[in-house]
């Protein structure tokens, strides 16, 4: 086979033989895969792995209808909904499928587990990201490849909700619960907004953007409109009726690290490693102004409950509280509308709340502690202890009355958001034994 792409040169065809992995595979992954997975088969159909592909979808197997799909030739033509494929994607299907459509995957990027199945824990993954229901009731924690619901209570086995991102790195409930939202991806290859109807849990839209992991996903209080931060250094935002992505702010220069929406869902404010904080018209995604003087880089950021009021943080190990808007239009970025600067903390920060009663913030990230605060004062309320390592993310109750902490070492801690007592811990995935500890091989 080596000889063949000096023929084909010789013919005046691409060097390069066709390739699932290399060529095809992405465009599926990113293009369709939201609606043809484990969890959303459209028309029976799973892109999201090869078997899938394979085996087809109601009308048999899709090898052969592929490229009839993509250039409308059948119709509705895919990506449904979407712009079509720009021709020279079409082109390398084409001639992938004309070349055989053969499976080229190494066998060291084969998947180990099969989407949309729990995973299997052998030792506690680290957690980042949690969220309380808006009623209190349940706890979403991040697993591998899917999201835990726990009952506060514990009168229920707690729900797993499989999906195709390997990582969830952030879960935000809709004001009136019936919708979780959840980003993640799968670096370098997709990243992903899980769209979850509740309490059937059901999952009712995957939304894929750009090529790498999405962070600090964030849900507008109306649940109309979900906000990602990117690596390719956008913000985008994503209708939750239609998955449709409405608007894309791309003035930030680095990536994407966290989003939030105002009180009244019009505006995001947006951080990055680019060190700004920027406001964005959530409407169509236009970029409004930068919010703050440039520090370090900036990894999280909480809103107060019911003002345009936002705590950021990072690199430098201090949390800002900025108002979003100034008091009068100034035209570089400056410090008019700090409020408050927190005490600087033993590592960088990583995540942020801010209590719905509005009364406390509490930081926390590569210091195995959380430090709460009196927003209004901003003098130390508490700390949080017993972590072994960095935390990733942390939640307040509804009630402001218990604060969730989850990180590096695999253990969400329940404290008492006013005296830093904890109040209870546990690992949220079910562990299995590993062969030593049953005893031998399996
Ligand atoms: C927004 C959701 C959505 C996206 C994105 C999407 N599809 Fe579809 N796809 C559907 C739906 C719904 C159907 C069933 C359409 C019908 O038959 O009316 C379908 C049907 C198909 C079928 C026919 C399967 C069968 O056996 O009936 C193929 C092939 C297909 N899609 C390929 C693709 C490809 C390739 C992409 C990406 C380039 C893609 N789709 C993206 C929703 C989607």
């Amino acid at each position: 086979m080596r000889t063949l792409p000096v023929l084909w040169i010789a013919f005046g065809l691409s060097a390069a033989e066709p390739s699932y992995f290399r060529d095809v595979r992405p465009v599926l992954q990113r293009q369709c895969q939201g609606c043809h997975q484990p969890n959303l088969k459209s028309s029976h159909l799973d892109l999201a792995t090869y078997e899938g592909l394979k085996a087809g979808g109601t009308r048999g197997p899709a090898l052969g209808l592929l490229v009839k799909y993509l250039t409308g030739e059948m119709k509705p033509q895919m990506p449904l909904g979407l712009p079509p494929l720009p021709p020279e994607q079409i082109e390398l299907i084409r001639n992938w499928v004309a070349a055989g459509g053969n499976d080229d995957t190494p066998e060291e990027a084969r998947e180990t587990v099969s989407a949309g199945t729990p995973t299997i824990y052998f030792q506690p993954p680290v957690l980042t990201a949690l969220a309380f229901s808006p009623d209190g009731k349940m706890l979403a924690v991040s697993g591998n490849r899917e999201i835990l619901l726990h009952t506060l209570d514990g009168s229920a086995s707690p729900r797993r909700l499989p999906g195709l991102s390997d990582t969830v790195l952030s879960l935000a409930f809709s004001r009136d619960g019936s919708l979780l939202v959840a980003g993640g991806g799968t670096p370098a290859r997709f990243g992903e907004i899980q769209i979850w109807d509740l309490p059937a849990a059901r999952l009712r839209r995957s939304v894929m953007l750009t090529g790498d992991t999405v962070f600090g996903v964030s849900i507008s209080q109306d649940g109309s409109r979900v906000a990602a931060g990117c690596t390719d250094n956008t913000v985008r935002i994503v209708d939750t009726a239609s998955g449709k992505e409405v608007g894309k702010m791309g003035a930030h220069e680095n990536w994407v690290l966290g989003t939030v929406f105002g009180v009244d869902g019009k505006r995001v404010v947006s951080v990055g490693r680019d060190r700004s904080a920027k406001l964005t018209d959530a409407a169509s995604g236009a970029f409004q102004e930068n919010l703050n003087l440039l520090r370090g880089e900036l990894a999280a950021v909480a809103r107060h409950p019911s003002k345009d009021m936002v705590v950021v943080g990072g690199e430098d190990r201090i949390a800002y509280v900025y108002l979003m808007d100034r008091p009068k239009n100034m035209k570089i970025a400056d410090d008019t509308t700090m409020i408050r600067k927190l005490e600087r903390q033993n590592g960088v920060i990583a995540a942020l709340a801010w209590s719905p009663d509005g009364g406390r913030i509490a930081v926390a990230g590569a210091a195995p502690e959380v430090n709460v605060y009196d927003a209004g004062t901003g003098a130390r309320v508490t700390a949080c202890t017993g972590h072994t390592a960095g935390i990733y993310s942390v939640a307040f109750s509804p009630d402001s009355a218990t604060l969730a902490t989850g990180g590096f070492d695999g253990t969400v801690r329940l404290y008492d958001a006013a005296t830093g007592a904890l109040k209870k811990a546990f690992v949220p995935v079910p562990l299995e034994k590993s062969a030593s500890e049953s005893g031998g091989l399996r």
